[in-house]
C-alpha cells in the first residue's frame, strides 16, 4: 500500500470485515449471497473456473462462496497483507486452490487475459481512480471470460443525498464523528432501554410485540454496514450511472452487458424491509430512495478485444 488514503481505507474496512467474519450469522449471509443464478449462470457454472476476487475484503466471503460452488481456483486480493490471518481463516480449509495476494485494483499483479470470471464488489468507488481500476480488471479478464461489477450509482436517491450530507457532517462534526464511531447493535439496545423506561412510565405499549419489532430492527449487521458510509474515505459521493457502467464494458471490448440484482436474504434488521427494493432496483419506490441503486453488472470479454 504506498498512499495514505489507501492505508485509511483498508483499516476502516477490516475493522469492520474482521467483525463479520467473526460473526457466524453474518458470514453465512455473506457467503449466502452468491449463487450462480445471481450471475445469470447455469447451475455448476463456477465449476472449474479460474477466479479473481479483486477488493475481497479481510472475510473474504465471495471467495469463500466460490470455492464451496465449485470454482478450480480463486485468487483474492486486497490492499496490504494485514487482512491476510482473517481470511485464511475460513479459506485454508481449500487448500492450493485458495490463494491470498496483496495489491490494488489500480496496478493488478497479474498477466493480461489471467481469469474466466473476475468479481469486484463495491471496491472501485472507494478508490483514486474507479476508471483505472476498471480498465485494469477488464485487462485481466480472458476473452470469453465474464466480468462483474458492483459500484454505487446515483440518480438522486433521498437516501443516497442524506448519506452524502451525513458524510460531510461526519467529516466537519467531531460529536457526529465520536457517536457514528460507537454506534453498535449494543448501544442501540441501550438506547431502546432509556425510551422503552421513559415511555412506558407515561403509557402502556399500544401493539403487542412492539418492543421486540423495534429493538430486532437494529443489529450489530446493520451497523458494521452503516459505519462505513460513513467512515470510507472516499465513496466518489455515490456519482455512478447504468449509462457510464455500459460505457466503460463497451470501451474495452466487453458484449452482452447485463445489469442483475438479487434479492437479499437473511436480514435480521431493518434491510429486511429494503430487500424487495434491492431485488426491483428500477420500481418507482426504490428510484425514490436509492436513486440509480447499487449498480450490478456483469459481461463477457469479446474475442477480438485479445
Ligand atoms: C465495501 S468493501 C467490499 C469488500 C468485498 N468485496 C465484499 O463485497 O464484501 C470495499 C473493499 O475495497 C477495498 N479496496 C479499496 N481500494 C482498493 C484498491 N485500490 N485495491 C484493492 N482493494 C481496495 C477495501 O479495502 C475494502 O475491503
Amino acid at each position: 500500500m504506498d498512499t495514505a488514503f489507501e492505508i485509511e481505507t483498508r483499516a476502516v474496512f477490516d475493522r469492520y470485515q474482521r467483525l463479520q467474519e467473526d460473526d457466524e450469522h453474518i458470514f453465512s449471509r455473506l457467503v449466502s449471497l452468491i449463487d450462480e443464478e445471481y450471475f445469470g449462470f447455469d447451475p455448476g457454472g463456477f465449476d472449474g473456473l479460474n477466479i479473481l476476487d479483486a477488493g475481497c475484503g479481510s472475510n473474504a466471503n465471495a471467495s469463500y462462496a466460490f470455492l464451496e460452488k465449485g470454482a478450480a481456483k480463486v485468487t483474492s486480493l486486497e490492499l496490504g497483507g494485514d487482512w491476510m490471518d482473517c481470511a485464511a481463516r475460513r479459506l485454508s480449509k481449500f487448500g492450493a486452490r485458495s490463494s491470498l495476494v496483496g495489491g490494488s485494483v489500480l496496478n493488478l499483479p497479474f498477466d493480461d487475459n489471467s481469469f474466466d470470471f473476475v468479481h469486484c464488489a463495491g471496491v472501485l468507488p472507494h478508490t483514486a481512480d474507479p476508471r483505472k481500476g476498471f480498465d485494469e480488471l477488464a485487462r485481466v479478464t480472458r476473452a470469453g471470460g465474464h466480468l462483474f461489477l458492483t459500484i454505487m450509482g446515483t440518480g438522486n436517491g433521498v437516501l443516497y443525498r442524506c448519506i452524502n450530507h451525513l458524510r460531510e457532517l461526519y467529516a466537519s462534526d467531531a460529536q457526529f464523528r465520536q457517536t457514528v464511531d460507537n454506534l453498535d447493535g449494543r448501544t442501540a439496545q441501550e438506547a431502546l432501554d432509556w425510551v422503552f423506561t421513559i415511555k412506558n412510565g407515561h403509557e402502556r405499549p399500544l401493539l403487542h410485540g412492539e418492543e421486540d419489532f423495534l429493538r430486532s430492527l437494529f443489529d450489530d449487521d446493520l451497523f458494521v454496514t452503516l459505519r462505513d458510509r460513513f467512515q470510507a474515505p472516499t465513496y466518489h459521493e455515490f456519482a455512478f450511472t447504468e449509462q457510464q457502467m455500459r460505457d466503460w464494458y463497451r470501451e474495452n471490448g466487453f458484449d452482452g452487458v447485463r445489469r442483475v440484482s438479487r434479492y437479499t436474504k437473511g436480514f435480521k434488521n431493518l434491510r429486511r424491509f429494503l430487500a424487495p427494493m434491492y431485488l426491483h432496483y428500477d420500481h418507482p419506490l426504490a428510484v425514490f430512495w436509492f436513486g440509480d441503486g447499487c449498480i450490478q453488472m456483469i459481461a463477457v470479454k469479446a474475442s477480438e478485444s485479445l
